[in-house]
């Protein structure tokens, strides 16, 4: 059989021809197609696999068989996506083929550390390679979309979801989000081993009044414009094909019926000429909003805002061809939609090959390659976090005789995360148990005991984890969450170790053994207690399939942690939300030396402080910033200031360094924050050791949204830090020149 649109199929599958270029290719395509037929190109049906919601109904193969869908959500696998794709090619008029869509968040098969761990490695080159790996392997089983990178700037860790996106601040998640992109999209989408990214959710989502998912968002255009969009654009300039709408409304408007959003900024103002899908029913829950009347009402004002695709929700499907013979929507508007998806496909080159993707052989060889595997395992280990190490308890010795303990020591399901695709969990993922044992080879001085369970108040394993540890030299307890109290709708109000896990603590600590906490989770937690009563603190989020081999590595000391926190601790949940490019107030509390301790923009029971900052980490080595200079105290608009700083690594282990760069603009046309981010340079650096970091400063990196809302920099006098951290103070100035 041979389609009119290119390909040729035979009983073999599918030989590629070469078809005509974009333009020309697809305005042909749409020359031929009925109303319906574009309205079908914008429906997305879900499988029966993974569901984040209510289903659409029908069973979507009937669908498939009347032709009436345009992409499904969460079929995987290269022997299910060609058989879907084989039965839409023989009842589809014009054989356009389906677009395949699946979660792929931190890995596919192959799981990564949750996208705050990788945040937290600051290293952008390591997040590209985890993405191109991931579009690899899910793009050999037939998946041709992923809804990633989510980018959204998440201040609030009670809101579930900070775990699948990159913190609090922009500029490192600008960084994170690119290379998301870039590792998933390639240089050449029509290859076989790259897939679409879409940059979700858009926008503001995660700024959900008290971090409650799903909830209302009321900004300032300046707030919107500044602290949550530059990202969203930095992944059009990086030439993402997709967006995702988000759930929430911002003051007032839903996001996927919002004009301003989608028409005047994406695809007015950023110019961006791919394909917009909602979230998961987006269209439909307009209804509940209070936005809309009914569904039809709540598709007419989607597909009129710029909405091109309807994730699941089957509104476009079952109303819009009505809507436009009302006269509601344009044809023009549904032509821009139908033809933005047949864009994709053809950049995919699924025009020329259907079935492209969908190859089993390649599938099997692809899978958990161990190359990938060890990716997994070298990435993990730059995404630890060393909160705390006290007399330097870590690296832990060989020879000692260690308790394990805690009820996420031998756990191989929670450990690779939230949102973790088809990764297998028990049997497959390792555990820090399973690392501690590969490590040590012999482990005879090493016991492992659970004594409590994440949630439950079982307190019948107890005695048994507190005899061994009577024994040992040093405890080590593996404790926090478990995946599914993070990502969509995990909200919590009390972020503290769940469960009994503290008062365990407690017990373990009356036995006056050094105790060191290893941390999995997928959230800043809230950690005063655990801060003053354990001797070290390892954050390990979710590390992923080879998680316990990283954190065993950097308990042993064969790896230095080097990861730095993507966002603040709090101290507790009262300081929430909490950033450090807050901005002054007029009444600034200056701390514990404060002369004026009343009438200050502060709390009277606890510091404003969090209890760690954004930006900071430790390692088994130390370092000592000095020299901080300028190669000017003044600059003009056109010219670059030169910053440099020595770096010297003054302690026992070679060691990596994220140096930082911050700067604050001390008087604006509107207030400045106190603090933004504005580099960064991941070093090696020797013990003894010693090197200079340069970075440059011009205008371009001073804008922000004037008074009358102009993205420009404006004259006057800077400030200027470097360090290990966003609490730095060592500073130096200097002035913008009109
Ligand atoms: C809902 C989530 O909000 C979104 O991030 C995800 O991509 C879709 N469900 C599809 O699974």
């Amino acid at each position: 059989m041979v389609s009119v649109f290119g390909y040729s199929q035979n009983n073999e599958g599918i030989k590629t021809v070469k078809i005509k270029p974009k333009a020309e290719f697809v305005a042909e395509l749409m020359s031929k197609m009925t109303v319906d037929e574009k309205i079908y190109q914008t429906v997305q049906f879900t499988s029966d696999g993974t569901v984040t919601g209510p289903k659409s109904g029908d069973n979507f193969i009937t669908r498939i068989q009347q032709g009436k869908v345009g992409s499904i959500l969460n079929a995987t696998g290269a022997k299910e996506t060609r058989e879907i794709q084989r039965i839409n090619l023989e009842n589809s008029r014009l054989k356009i083929p389906l677009l395949f869509g699946h979660d792929v968040i931190h890995g596919y098969k192959t799981i990564f550390p949750i996208n705050l761990g990788m945040a937290s490695s600051w290293d952008p080159k390591a997040v590209e390679l985890a993405a191109r790996i991931a579009a690899t392997e899910a793009s050999s089983a037939g998946v041709h979309w992923t809804f990633a990178p989510m980018v959204d700037i998440a201040r609030d860790p009670r809101w579930g979801r900070v775990s699948e996106g990159s913190g609090e601040d922009g500029f490192l998640g600008i960084q994170m989000a690119i290379a998301n992109v870039k590792g998933f999209q390639g240089d050449d989408l029509s290859k076989n081993n790259t897939i679409l990214a879409c940059t979700k959710h858009f926008a503001a989502y995660g700024a959900a009044e008290g971090g409650r998912d799903y909830n209302t968002v009321d900004l300032s255009e300046r707030v919107l414009r500044e602290t949550y969009l530059p990202v969203f654009k930095a992944t059009v300039d990086a030439g993402v094909k997709t967006f995702m709408t988000s759930f929430n409304e911002i003051s007032g408007v839903p996001s996927t019926a919002n004009k301003f959003l989608l028409r005047d900024v994406l695809k007015g103002e950023w110019n961006f000429d791919g394909m917009v899908v909602t979230d998961y029913t987006g269209i439909n829950e307009m209804v509940a909003h209070g936005f809309a009347s009914d569904e039809k009402n709540a598709g007419e004002l989607a597909m009129n805002a710029g909405v091109d695709m309807d994730m699941v929700g089957g509104v476009y499907m079952n109303y819009l061809k009505k809507s436009y013979e009302e006269g509601k929507v344009s044809l023009t508007q549904i032509d821009d939609a139908c033809k933005r998806i047949l864009d994709v496909k053809y950049d995919l080159g699924l025009f020329e090959d259907p079935f492209r993707y969908s190859d089993e052989k390649r599938e099997k060889a692809t899978i958990y390659k161990p190359e990938f595997l060890n990716a997994s395992l070298e990435i993990a280990k730059k995404s630890l976090v060393l909160l705390k190490n006290s007399n330097q308890i870590l690296p832990l010795k060989n020879n000692q005789k260690i308790s394990f303990v805690g009820p996420l020591v031998s756990d191989e399901s929670n450990i690779i995360g939230s949102w973790a695709a088809l990764g297998d969990r028990s049997g497959f993922a390792t555990s820090v148990k399973e690392g501690v044992t590969n490590y040590l080879k012999n482990a005879s001085n090493v016991t492992f005991d659970n004594g409590v369970e994440i949630k439950s108040t079982k307190r019948d394993w107890i005695q048994k984890a507190l005899d061994n540890a009577k024994n040992a030299d040093v405890i080590v307890a593996v404790m926090g969450e478990s995946e599914n109290m993070t990502g969509e709708a995990g909200s919590k109000t009390n972020i503290d170790l769940p469960g009994i896990q503290k008062e365990f603590l407690g017990e373990l600590k009356k036995l006056g053994k050094p105790i060191v906490l290893v941390l999995l989770n997928g959230r800043p937690l809230t950690l005063s207690w655990e801060n003053e009563n354990m001797d070290a603190i390892l954050e390990a989020w979710w590390p992923g399939t080879k998680g316990g081999d990283a954190i065993a590595q950097t308990l042993f000391g064969a790896n230095n942690p080097n990861g730095k926190l993507p966002m603040s601790f709090p101290r507790n949940v009262g300081q929430l939300p909490i950033y450090y490019n807050h901005k002054n107030t007029g009444r600034p509390y200056l701390g514990k030396s404060d002369s004026e301790q009343k009438y200050k923009s502060r709390y009277t029971d606890v510091d404003n402080s969090p209890l760690f900052s954004f930006g900071f980490g430790l390692s088994y080595t130390t370092f000592e910033y000095s020299d901080l200079k300028l190669s000017s105290d003044k600059i003009k608009f056109n010219e670059k200031l030169k910053v440099s700083v020595e770096v010297k690594n003054t302690g026992n282990f070679d060691g990596q360094e994220v140096v930082q760069l911050y700067v604050r603009d001390l008087v604006g046309s509107v207030t400045r924050p106190v603090k933004e981010l504005k580099g960064f340079d991941k070093i090696d650096i020797k013990k003894g050791e010693t090197k200079t970091i340069a970075f440059e400063i011009s205008s371009e990196d001073l804008k922000f949204y004037n008074l009358e809302m102009k993205h420009e920099a404006e004259a006057g006098k800077f400030e200027v830090f470097v360090g290990g951290n966003s609490d730095t103070d060592i500073k130096a100035g200097f002035e913008l020149l009109k």
